[in-house]
Protein backbone atom coordinates (compact mmCIF):
# COMPACT_ATOMS: atom_id res chain seq x y z
CA UNK A 1 0.00 0.00 0.00
CA UNK A 2 1.47 3.57 -1.08
CA UNK A 3 1.31 6.19 1.71
CA UNK A 4 -0.35 8.86 0.14
CA UNK A 5 -0.27 12.27 2.03
CA UNK A 6 -3.37 13.83 0.73
CA UNK A 7 -5.33 10.61 1.17
CA UNK A 8 -8.61 10.62 3.08
CA UNK A 9 -7.84 7.84 5.00
CA UNK A 10 -4.38 9.44 6.21
CA UNK A 11 -6.17 12.67 6.83
CA UNK A 12 -8.58 10.73 8.80
CA UNK A 13 -5.93 8.54 10.66
CA UNK A 14 -4.17 11.83 11.22
CA UNK A 15 -7.02 13.89 12.53
CA UNK A 16 -7.46 10.97 14.61
CA UNK A 17 -4.07 10.63 16.48
CA UNK A 18 -4.08 14.38 17.08
CA UNK A 19 -7.06 13.90 18.69
CA UNK A 20 -6.13 11.11 21.11
CA UNK A 21 -2.55 12.79 21.89
CA UNK A 22 -4.46 15.96 22.72
CA UNK A 23 -7.12 14.19 25.21
CA UNK A 24 -3.85 12.04 26.36
CA UNK A 25 -1.60 15.28 26.80
CA UNK A 26 -3.98 17.04 28.81
CA UNK A 27 -4.90 14.22 31.41
CA UNK A 28 -1.48 13.32 32.11
CA UNK A 29 -0.48 17.14 32.54
CA UNK A 30 -3.60 17.25 34.84
CA UNK A 31 -2.64 13.77 36.73
CA UNK A 32 0.68 14.17 36.31
CA UNK A 33 0.42 17.42 38.85
CA UNK A 34 -2.30 16.23 40.94
CA UNK A 35 -0.84 13.22 41.80
CA UNK A 36 2.63 14.22 42.26
CA UNK A 37 1.49 16.94 44.30
CA UNK A 38 -0.88 14.75 46.64
CA UNK A 39 2.35 12.67 47.18
CA UNK A 40 4.37 14.80 48.34
CA UNK A 41 2.19 16.30 50.44
CA UNK A 42 1.80 13.00 51.87
CA UNK A 43 5.31 12.47 52.41
CA UNK A 44 6.13 15.76 53.68
CA UNK A 45 3.05 15.24 56.44
CA UNK A 46 4.46 11.81 57.54
CA UNK A 47 8.30 13.76 58.04
CA UNK A 48 7.04 16.09 59.83
CA UNK A 49 5.03 13.82 62.42
CA UNK A 50 7.85 11.01 62.20
CA UNK A 51 10.27 14.12 63.11
CA UNK A 52 7.29 15.72 65.95
CA UNK A 53 7.04 11.90 67.51
CA UNK A 54 10.86 11.95 67.90
CA UNK A 55 11.48 15.16 69.46
CA UNK A 56 8.50 13.87 71.59
CA UNK A 57 10.63 11.29 72.75
CA UNK A 58 13.58 14.00 73.16
CA UNK A 59 11.87 16.44 75.32
CA UNK A 60 11.29 13.91 77.85
CA UNK A 61 14.15 12.32 77.77
CA UNK A 62 17.29 14.40 75.88
CA UNK A 63 20.06 11.91 76.72
CA UNK A 64 22.92 10.52 74.66
CA UNK A 65 21.37 7.58 74.91
CA UNK A 66 17.79 8.00 73.39
CA UNK A 67 19.50 10.28 71.05
CA UNK A 68 21.54 7.32 69.88
CA UNK A 69 18.65 5.53 69.94
CA UNK A 70 16.49 7.64 67.53
CA UNK A 71 19.44 7.88 65.22
CA UNK A 72 19.59 4.23 65.06
CA UNK A 73 16.05 3.83 64.24
CA UNK A 74 16.39 6.30 61.88
CA UNK A 75 19.52 4.19 60.04
CA UNK A 76 17.12 1.31 59.58
CA UNK A 77 14.47 3.88 56.84
CA UNK A 78 14.90 5.81 53.74
CA UNK A 79 14.85 9.09 55.98
CA UNK A 80 17.59 10.67 57.44
CA UNK A 81 17.37 12.27 61.03
CA UNK A 82 20.01 14.95 62.54
CA UNK A 83 19.92 15.55 66.12
CA UNK A 84 21.05 19.12 66.97
CA UNK A 85 21.33 21.15 70.45
CA UNK A 86 19.57 24.41 70.49
CA UNK A 87 22.28 26.51 68.60
CA UNK A 88 22.27 23.73 65.82
CA UNK A 89 25.25 22.06 66.65
CA UNK A 90 25.23 18.23 65.40
CA UNK A 91 24.61 15.87 67.91
CA UNK A 92 23.64 12.81 66.17
CA UNK A 93 23.40 11.44 63.10
CA UNK A 94 21.86 8.77 61.40
CA UNK A 95 24.33 6.32 59.42
CA UNK A 96 25.59 7.01 56.34
CA UNK A 97 24.58 10.71 56.47
CA UNK A 98 25.93 13.38 53.80
CA UNK A 99 27.69 15.64 53.93
CA UNK A 100 25.68 18.24 52.37
CA UNK A 101 22.90 17.82 54.60
CA UNK A 102 25.04 18.58 57.57
CA UNK A 103 25.82 21.62 55.68
CA UNK A 104 21.89 22.38 55.40
CA UNK A 105 22.22 22.01 59.27
CA UNK A 106 24.67 24.26 60.19
CA UNK A 107 23.62 27.05 57.44
CA UNK A 108 19.57 26.46 58.88
CA UNK A 109 18.35 30.13 59.49
CA UNK A 110 16.08 29.68 62.70
CA UNK A 111 13.73 32.45 62.55
CA UNK A 112 10.46 33.35 63.25
CA UNK A 113 8.12 30.66 65.65
CA UNK A 114 11.02 28.39 66.30
CA UNK A 115 8.52 25.89 68.81
CA UNK A 116 6.64 24.62 65.67
CA UNK A 117 7.65 22.04 62.75
CA UNK A 118 8.58 23.71 59.58
CA UNK A 119 9.14 22.46 56.37
CA UNK A 120 12.39 23.82 55.69
CA UNK A 121 12.73 21.97 51.79
CA UNK A 122 10.01 21.23 49.58
CA UNK A 123 11.16 21.96 46.21
CA UNK A 124 11.18 18.13 45.36
CA UNK A 125 12.32 18.77 41.86
CA UNK A 126 15.52 20.76 42.51
CA UNK A 127 16.76 19.33 45.70
CA UNK A 128 18.06 15.61 46.46
CA UNK A 129 15.98 15.88 50.19
CA UNK A 130 12.60 17.02 51.64
CA UNK A 131 13.54 18.24 55.08
CA UNK A 132 11.43 19.42 58.07
CA UNK A 133 12.88 20.60 61.60
CA UNK A 134 11.10 20.27 64.81
CA UNK A 135 11.95 22.15 67.95
CA UNK A 136 12.67 19.84 70.83
CA UNK A 137 10.88 21.67 74.00
CA UNK A 138 11.16 19.86 77.80
CA UNK A 139 8.26 20.61 80.25
CA UNK A 140 9.42 24.11 81.10
CA UNK A 141 9.31 25.44 77.85
CA UNK A 142 12.96 25.53 77.44
CA UNK A 143 14.31 24.54 74.17
CA UNK A 144 16.63 22.21 74.20
CA UNK A 145 18.01 21.33 70.58
CA UNK A 146 15.96 20.65 67.22
CA UNK A 147 15.15 17.43 65.43
CA UNK A 148 15.89 17.63 61.69
CA UNK A 149 14.42 14.92 59.04
CA UNK A 150 15.21 14.43 55.34
CA UNK A 151 13.10 12.15 52.89
CA UNK A 152 15.23 11.64 49.71
CA UNK A 153 12.97 12.81 46.46
CA UNK A 154 14.74 9.94 44.73
CA UNK A 155 10.96 7.97 45.40
CA UNK A 156 9.08 11.40 44.00
CA UNK A 157 11.36 11.04 41.20
CA UNK A 158 10.78 7.48 40.78
CA UNK A 159 7.16 7.95 40.40
CA UNK A 160 7.39 11.01 37.95
CA UNK A 161 9.59 8.59 35.87
CA UNK A 162 7.03 5.65 35.85
CA UNK A 163 4.52 8.48 34.44
CA UNK A 164 6.15 9.79 31.84
CA UNK A 165 6.77 6.46 30.54
CA UNK A 166 3.25 5.35 30.77
CA UNK A 167 2.63 8.47 28.89
CA UNK A 168 5.06 7.33 25.98
CA UNK A 169 4.03 3.98 26.59
CA UNK A 170 0.11 4.99 25.84
CA UNK A 171 1.61 7.46 22.86
CA UNK A 172 3.22 4.32 21.35
CA UNK A 173 -0.15 1.90 21.82
CA UNK A 174 -2.06 5.46 19.81
CA UNK A 175 0.71 5.19 17.09
CA UNK A 176 -0.03 1.82 16.32
CA UNK A 177 -4.03 1.99 16.73
CA UNK A 178 -3.88 4.89 14.05
CA UNK A 179 -1.50 2.71 11.86
CA UNK A 180 -4.37 -0.28 12.38
CA UNK A 181 -6.76 2.68 11.28
CA UNK A 182 -5.20 3.95 8.26
CA UNK A 183 -5.01 0.62 6.89
CA UNK A 184 -8.28 -0.90 7.82
CA UNK A 185 -9.47 3.07 6.35
CA UNK A 186 -7.43 2.10 3.55
CA UNK A 187 -9.25 -1.19 2.58
CA UNK A 188 -12.93 0.28 3.31
CA UNK A 189 -12.63 3.60 1.81
CA UNK A 190 -9.21 4.39 -0.49
CA UNK A 191 -9.01 0.81 -2.35
CA UNK A 192 -13.30 1.05 -3.33
CA UNK A 193 -13.04 4.16 -4.39
CA UNK A 194 -10.00 4.02 -6.45
CA UNK A 195 -11.69 0.91 -8.27
CA UNK A 196 -14.50 3.26 -9.15
CA UNK A 197 -12.13 5.44 -10.18
CA UNK A 198 -10.38 2.57 -12.67
CA UNK A 199 -13.72 1.59 -13.52
CA UNK A 200 -15.40 4.62 -14.56
CA UNK A 201 -12.31 5.90 -16.31
CA UNK A 202 -13.75 3.29 -18.96
CA UNK A 203 -17.26 4.50 -19.17
CA UNK A 204 -16.55 6.62 -21.80
CA UNK A 205 -14.97 3.74 -24.05
CA UNK A 206 -17.17 1.11 -23.01
CA UNK A 207 -20.44 2.07 -20.80
CA UNK A 208 -21.94 -1.41 -21.08
CA UNK A 209 -19.14 -3.60 -19.58
CA UNK A 210 -19.02 -1.51 -16.77
CA UNK A 211 -18.19 -4.07 -13.21
CA UNK A 212 -18.54 -2.48 -10.62
CA UNK A 213 -19.44 -3.17 -6.47
CA UNK A 214 -23.25 -2.66 -6.66
CA UNK A 215 -24.05 -5.15 -4.34
CA UNK A 216 -22.22 -3.19 -1.53
CA UNK A 217 -24.65 -2.02 0.90
CA UNK A 218 -23.12 1.44 1.74
CA UNK A 219 -22.50 4.38 0.21
CA UNK A 220 -19.85 2.75 -1.83
CA UNK A 221 -21.97 0.51 -3.29
CA UNK A 222 -24.78 3.67 -4.08
CA UNK A 223 -22.38 5.31 -5.63
CA UNK A 224 -21.59 2.48 -7.73
CA UNK A 225 -25.40 2.08 -8.28
CA UNK A 226 -25.40 4.87 -9.76
CA UNK A 227 -23.10 5.28 -11.85
CA UNK A 228 -24.00 2.01 -13.21
CA UNK A 229 -27.39 3.40 -13.93
CA UNK A 230 -25.61 6.67 -15.62
CA UNK A 231 -23.62 4.50 -17.57
CA UNK A 232 -26.38 2.57 -19.16
CA UNK A 233 -28.34 5.95 -20.34
CA UNK A 234 -25.33 6.94 -21.80
CA UNK A 235 -25.06 3.58 -23.43
CA UNK A 236 -28.45 4.02 -24.31
CA UNK A 237 -28.12 7.83 -25.42
CA UNK A 238 -25.23 6.42 -27.52
CA UNK A 239 -26.94 4.19 -29.00
CA UNK A 240 -30.29 6.77 -29.88
CA UNK A 241 -28.12 9.43 -31.18
CA UNK A 242 -26.26 7.35 -33.40
CA UNK A 243 -29.62 5.66 -35.03
CA UNK A 244 -31.27 9.32 -35.41
CA UNK A 245 -27.97 10.33 -37.09
CA UNK A 246 -27.65 7.23 -39.43
CA UNK A 247 -31.78 8.26 -40.04
CA UNK A 248 -30.94 11.57 -40.65
CA UNK A 249 -28.56 11.04 -43.33
CA UNK A 250 -30.69 8.21 -44.93
CA UNK A 251 -33.33 11.28 -45.04
CA UNK A 252 -31.62 13.63 -46.66
CA UNK A 253 -30.34 11.37 -49.19
CA UNK A 254 -33.73 11.03 -50.75
CA UNK A 255 -34.14 14.94 -51.49
CA UNK A 256 -30.69 15.00 -52.54
CA UNK A 257 -31.19 12.51 -55.00
CA UNK A 258 -34.30 14.08 -56.32
CA UNK A 259 -32.34 17.63 -56.35
CA UNK A 260 -29.92 15.81 -58.64
CA UNK A 261 -31.77 14.52 -60.68
CA UNK A 262 -34.09 17.33 -61.77
CA UNK A 263 -31.15 19.70 -61.95
CA UNK A 264 -29.87 17.13 -64.43
CA UNK A 265 -33.12 17.15 -66.55
CA UNK A 266 -33.58 20.94 -66.35
CA UNK A 267 -30.10 21.09 -67.48
CA UNK A 268 -30.35 19.07 -70.46
CA UNK A 269 -30.37 21.29 -73.50
CA UNK A 270 -33.16 19.01 -75.16
CA UNK A 271 -35.53 19.09 -72.11
CA UNK A 272 -39.03 21.20 -73.44
CA UNK A 273 -39.68 24.11 -71.80
CA UNK A 274 -42.39 22.95 -69.68
CA UNK A 275 -40.35 20.12 -67.87
CA UNK A 276 -38.14 22.34 -67.48
CA UNK A 277 -40.24 24.30 -65.57
CA UNK A 278 -41.73 21.60 -63.85
CA UNK A 279 -38.23 20.48 -62.87
CA UNK A 280 -37.37 23.58 -61.54
CA UNK A 281 -40.51 23.97 -59.56
CA UNK A 282 -39.76 20.57 -57.92
CA UNK A 283 -36.54 21.46 -57.02
CA UNK A 284 -37.84 24.50 -55.22
CA UNK A 285 -39.92 22.26 -53.29
CA UNK A 286 -37.29 19.97 -52.41
CA UNK A 287 -35.13 22.15 -51.43
CA UNK A 288 -37.38 23.76 -49.07
CA UNK A 289 -38.14 20.65 -47.26
CA UNK A 290 -34.70 20.10 -46.87
CA UNK A 291 -34.31 23.46 -45.17
CA UNK A 292 -37.10 22.45 -42.85
CA UNK A 293 -35.60 19.27 -41.87
CA UNK A 294 -32.60 20.95 -41.19
CA UNK A 295 -33.88 23.52 -39.07
CA UNK A 296 -35.96 20.89 -36.96
CA UNK A 297 -32.48 18.58 -36.80
CA UNK A 298 -31.37 21.58 -35.15
CA UNK A 299 -34.17 22.43 -33.26
CA UNK A 300 -33.80 18.95 -31.78
CA UNK A 301 -30.14 19.28 -31.18
CA UNK A 302 -30.80 22.57 -28.85
CA UNK A 303 -33.45 20.79 -27.30
CA UNK A 304 -31.54 17.95 -26.45
CA UNK A 305 -28.36 19.72 -25.23
CA UNK A 306 -30.87 22.37 -23.23
CA UNK A 307 -29.36 25.11 -24.54
CA UNK A 308 -33.07 25.69 -26.02
CA UNK A 309 -34.23 28.91 -24.70
CA UNK A 310 -37.91 29.68 -23.28
CA UNK A 311 -38.76 33.07 -23.15
CA UNK A 312 -41.51 32.11 -20.50
CA UNK A 313 -43.89 35.27 -19.75
CA UNK A 314 -47.07 34.98 -17.82
CA UNK A 315 -50.24 34.72 -19.81
CA UNK A 316 -53.71 34.57 -19.61
CA UNK A 317 -55.49 31.48 -20.01
CA UNK A 318 -58.30 33.25 -21.57
CA UNK A 319 -56.15 34.79 -24.00
CA UNK A 320 -53.82 32.26 -24.60
CA UNK A 321 -57.25 30.35 -26.03
CA UNK A 322 -58.63 32.85 -28.48
CA UNK A 323 -55.46 32.94 -29.61
CA UNK A 324 -55.15 29.38 -30.39
CA UNK A 325 -58.58 29.48 -32.03
CA UNK A 326 -57.97 32.05 -34.11
CA UNK A 327 -54.42 30.12 -35.08
CA UNK A 328 -56.40 26.66 -35.77
CA UNK A 329 -58.88 28.55 -37.71
CA UNK A 330 -56.95 30.39 -40.18
CA UNK A 331 -55.16 26.95 -41.06
CA UNK A 332 -58.47 25.47 -41.52
CA UNK A 333 -59.85 27.62 -43.88
CA UNK A 334 -57.46 27.21 -46.55
CA UNK A 335 -58.42 23.16 -46.73
CA UNK A 336 -61.38 21.14 -47.26
CA UNK A 337 -61.35 20.18 -43.23
CA UNK A 338 -64.64 22.45 -41.36
CA UNK A 339 -62.97 23.37 -37.74
CA UNK A 340 -64.97 23.56 -34.67
CA UNK A 341 -64.27 25.51 -31.45
CA UNK A 342 -66.12 24.21 -28.79
CA UNK A 343 -63.48 25.90 -26.11
CA UNK A 344 -65.37 28.03 -23.90
CA UNK A 345 -62.22 30.67 -23.80
CA UNK A 346 -63.55 33.17 -20.69
CA UNK A 347 -63.93 30.62 -18.63
CA UNK A 348 -59.91 30.42 -18.00
CA UNK A 349 -59.76 33.06 -16.23
CA UNK A 350 -56.00 31.73 -14.89
CA UNK A 351 -51.95 32.60 -15.15
CA UNK A 352 -49.93 30.46 -17.19
CA UNK A 353 -46.37 30.36 -17.38
CA UNK A 354 -45.18 29.69 -20.77
CA UNK A 355 -42.88 30.91 -23.97
CA UNK A 356 -46.26 32.13 -26.17
CA UNK A 357 -44.60 30.84 -29.47
CA UNK A 358 -43.04 27.94 -28.59
CA UNK A 359 -46.50 26.28 -27.62
CA UNK A 360 -48.01 27.79 -30.63
CA UNK A 361 -45.80 26.51 -32.85
CA UNK A 362 -46.59 22.95 -30.87
CA UNK A 363 -50.60 23.13 -32.09
CA UNK A 364 -49.21 24.58 -35.42
CA UNK A 365 -47.84 21.15 -35.90
CA UNK A 366 -50.83 19.08 -34.62
CA UNK A 367 -52.76 21.06 -36.88
CA UNK A 368 -50.71 20.40 -39.44
CA UNK A 369 -50.64 16.85 -39.38
CA UNK A 370 -54.29 16.50 -39.35
CA UNK A 371 -54.13 18.31 -42.64
CA UNK A 372 -51.54 16.24 -43.94
CA UNK A 373 -52.07 12.89 -42.41
CA UNK A 374 -55.69 12.50 -41.34
CA UNK A 375 -57.92 12.82 -44.15
CA UNK A 376 -60.66 13.90 -41.91
CA UNK A 377 -63.76 16.37 -42.67
CA UNK A 378 -63.88 17.82 -39.62
CA UNK A 379 -61.55 18.93 -36.51
CA UNK A 380 -62.43 20.42 -33.10
CA UNK A 381 -60.85 22.22 -30.39
CA UNK A 382 -61.92 21.96 -26.64
CA UNK A 383 -60.29 23.29 -23.23
CA UNK A 384 -60.53 21.91 -20.29
CA UNK A 385 -59.90 22.92 -16.74
CA UNK A 386 -57.92 20.69 -13.95
CA UNK A 387 -56.81 20.64 -11.16
CA UNK A 388 -53.63 21.98 -12.13
CA UNK A 389 -53.41 22.70 -15.47
CA UNK A 390 -55.56 23.44 -18.39
CA UNK A 391 -56.57 20.29 -21.53
CA UNK A 392 -56.11 21.55 -24.91
CA UNK A 393 -58.00 18.47 -26.71
CA UNK A 394 -57.85 18.75 -30.99
CA UNK A 395 -59.04 15.94 -31.99
CA UNK A 396 -59.79 14.74 -35.79
CA UNK A 397 -62.53 12.26 -37.46
CA UNK A 398 -59.94 10.91 -39.63
CA UNK A 399 -58.46 7.89 -40.28
CA UNK A 400 -56.48 7.26 -37.41
CA UNK A 401 -53.44 5.84 -36.46
CA UNK A 402 -52.72 2.02 -35.99
CA UNK A 403 -52.47 0.62 -32.57
CA UNK A 404 -48.72 -0.66 -33.31
CA UNK A 405 -47.51 2.87 -34.29
CA UNK A 406 -49.33 5.21 -31.97
CA UNK A 407 -46.78 4.74 -29.32
CA UNK A 408 -43.82 5.49 -31.78
CA UNK A 409 -45.21 8.76 -33.40
CA UNK A 410 -43.54 10.85 -30.94
CA UNK A 411 -40.28 9.74 -31.46
CA UNK A 412 -37.25 11.20 -33.76
CA UNK A 413 -37.91 10.04 -37.66
CA UNK A 414 -41.02 8.11 -36.79
CA UNK A 415 -43.91 8.44 -39.69
CA UNK A 416 -46.49 5.60 -40.14
CA UNK A 417 -46.29 5.86 -43.82
CA UNK A 418 -43.22 6.66 -45.00
CA UNK A 419 -43.76 6.98 -48.87
CA UNK A 420 -46.91 9.15 -48.22
CA UNK A 421 -45.23 11.32 -45.78
CA UNK A 422 -42.56 11.70 -48.39
CA UNK A 423 -44.75 12.86 -50.46
CA UNK A 424 -46.29 15.58 -47.76
CA UNK A 425 -42.56 16.79 -47.11
CA UNK A 426 -42.93 15.45 -43.65
CA UNK A 427 -39.81 14.12 -41.89
CA UNK A 428 -41.43 12.74 -38.65
CA UNK A 429 -39.38 15.22 -36.30
CA UNK A 430 -42.70 17.58 -35.78
CA UNK A 431 -44.19 15.56 -33.16
CA UNK A 432 -40.54 14.86 -31.36
CA UNK A 433 -40.09 19.06 -31.47
CA UNK A 434 -43.81 19.31 -30.04
CA UNK A 435 -43.37 16.48 -27.20
CA UNK A 436 -40.01 18.18 -26.29
CA UNK A 437 -40.95 21.43 -25.86
CA UNK A 438 -44.42 20.58 -23.70
CA UNK A 439 -41.99 18.63 -21.54
CA UNK A 440 -39.59 21.96 -20.83
CA UNK A 441 -42.87 23.77 -20.07
CA UNK A 442 -43.90 20.93 -17.24
CA UNK A 443 -46.70 19.78 -19.35
CA UNK A 444 -47.67 16.46 -21.37
CA UNK A 445 -48.37 15.48 -24.56
CA UNK A 446 -50.39 12.39 -25.20
CA UNK A 447 -52.30 10.96 -28.25
CA UNK A 448 -55.37 8.77 -28.64
CA UNK A 449 -56.83 6.81 -31.42
CA UNK A 450 -58.70 3.69 -32.58
CA UNK A 451 -56.84 3.15 -35.50
CA UNK A 452 -59.58 3.99 -37.85
CA UNK A 453 -62.27 6.59 -37.48
CA UNK A 454 -60.50 9.48 -35.16
CA UNK A 455 -57.33 10.90 -33.53
CA UNK A 456 -57.11 13.40 -30.56
CA UNK A 457 -53.87 15.01 -29.55
CA UNK A 458 -54.20 16.62 -25.81
CA UNK A 459 -51.79 19.11 -24.55
CA UNK A 460 -51.69 19.26 -21.13
CA UNK A 461 -49.89 22.55 -19.00
CA UNK A 462 -49.96 23.40 -15.76
CA UNK A 463 -51.04 26.97 -15.08
CA UNK A 464 -49.11 28.67 -12.36
CA UNK A 465 -51.83 30.52 -10.31
CA UNK A 466 -55.69 30.70 -11.00
CA UNK A 467 -56.84 33.98 -10.76
CA UNK A 468 -59.59 35.83 -11.19
CA UNK A 469 -59.64 38.08 -14.20
CA UNK A 470 -63.35 39.64 -14.04
N1 LIG B 1 -53.88 13.53 -37.01
C1 LIG B 1 -53.19 12.49 -37.50
N2 LIG B 1 -53.81 11.50 -38.17
C2 LIG B 1 -53.12 10.44 -38.64
N3 LIG B 1 -51.78 10.28 -38.51
C3 LIG B 1 -51.09 11.22 -37.86
C4 LIG B 1 -51.75 12.37 -37.32
N4 LIG B 1 -50.81 13.11 -36.71
C5 LIG B 1 -49.64 12.47 -36.87
N5 LIG B 1 -49.79 11.34 -37.55
C6 LIG B 1 -48.71 10.37 -37.87
O1 LIG B 1 -47.61 10.60 -37.03
C7 LIG B 1 -46.42 10.72 -37.80
C8 LIG B 1 -45.43 11.63 -37.09
O2 LIG B 1 -45.80 12.99 -37.18
P1 LIG B 1 -44.70 14.11 -37.22
O3 LIG B 1 -43.77 13.82 -36.12
O4 LIG B 1 -45.36 15.42 -37.24
O5 LIG B 1 -43.94 13.83 -38.58
P2 LIG B 1 -44.31 14.30 -40.05
O6 LIG B 1 -45.52 15.12 -39.97
O7 LIG B 1 -43.10 15.06 -40.47
O8 LIG B 1 -44.48 13.02 -40.82
C9 LIG B 1 -46.87 11.23 -39.12
O9 LIG B 1 -45.99 10.85 -40.13
C10 LIG B 1 -48.21 10.55 -39.29
O10 LIG B 1 -48.03 9.26 -39.84
MG1 LIG C 1 -45.75 16.78 -38.85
Amino acid sequence: MKLRWKSLPFRISLIFLLTTLLIEGVLFLLLYHTLLGERVTEEINRLESRAESHSHVLSSSFTQETISHVAAMESETDTKVAITSSDQRVLKTSAQFPEALSDLVRMDAVSGKTDQTVVIDDDWENRPYLAVRTPIVSGEESLDGYVYMFLPTEIIHGISHRLQFRFLYITGVALIITIATFVLLSRLISNPIRLLRRATEDVLKNPEELRLPTSREDEIGELARSIESMSLELARLRKERNRFLSDLAHEIKTPLTYLRGYAEIASKPGTPPALKKQSIQTILEESQALTEMVENAFQLAQLDENTFTLHRQNVRGDELCHDLERLLSNMFRVTAIRFLSRADCPRQDVLLDLDRDRILQVFRSIAHNAIEHSEANQVTFDVTLRDDGLEYIIADDGKGIPEQDLPHIFDRLYRVEKSRSRLTGGSGLGLAIADQIVRLHGGKLTAQSDGESYTTFIVFLPYTSRTPFV
